[in-house]
């Protein structure tokens, strides 16, 4: 069966551009993105490669580490690296894990063999402070994906895991938020004195927590 939210991320051992890595122990206390892609020296890749190196700051201001993975060996990895620095103007700047024995690969059921029985498929995972994935994407292959859709989850993530809130459709940081159900109207006066705007009795809207 494959990985579903809430289960623990299974921790590996496994070689990386930045050296051998044991994965929960290079997780730390933090938060994580463990992010699959199909190939090396293939155009979508080397696109979206180039976008997390870039937006590995806004990563950091999160308290996020992130790490990527393909089939191919950490030696192609870093040679293509140039090329992803030549034609993006970023730098590989986190570690890519190579996993020509698809351990890794297995193990997070990246590859879809109905999709391509060799390849991974753009899968991601992000992963909380407690080690249990907190949202799976999978995208196909001719797809490279939005990783500033990535950021808004991890933003909404963290706020709903330290606040009773929920994020409606489209939030982005700083937007309204709604209380969750679970909390009472008693409750909720408690926890959010400043008021709420009762657009329904289960849609109570209100500014989002600090
Ligand atoms: C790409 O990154 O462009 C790509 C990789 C594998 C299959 C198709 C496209």
């Amino acid at each position: 069966m494959s990985l579903q939210l809430g289960d623990i991320a299974p921790d590996f051992e496994t070689d990386s551009t930045e050296g051998k890595i044991r994965f929960h122990d290079w997780i730390g206390n933090g938060w994580a993105v463990l992010f699959s892609h199909p190939k090396d020296f293939t155009p979508v890749c080397t696109t979206e490669l180039g976008e997390v190196a870039r937006l590995k700051p806004e990563f950091e201001k999160r308290g996020v580490k992130v790490i990527g993975l393909s089939v191919d060996p950490v030696s192609d990895h870093r040679r293509w690296a140039a090329d992803i620095e030549e034609t993006q103007g970023a730098a590989l700047n986190f570690p890519l894990i190579g996993d020509p024995e698809r351990k890794v690969s297995n193990l997070y059921d990246m590859i879809h063999p109905n999709a391509n029985d060799t390849l991974t498929v753009r899968s991601v995972f992000v992963i909380g402070p407690d080690k249990k994935i907190k949202l799976t994407i999978t995208y196909p292959a001719s797809t490279g994906r939005n990783f500033d859709e990535i950021l808004r989850v991890i933003d909404s993530l963290q706020l709903t895991a330290k606040h009773q809130v929920a994020t409606p459709v489209n939030w982005q940081h700083g937007d309204d938020v709604i209380i969750v159900p679970a909390v009472s109207d008693e409750d909720a006066k408690k926890k959010f004195p400043q008021g709420w705007k009762a657009v329904k009795s289960y849609l109570r809207i209100v500014k989002q927590p600090q």
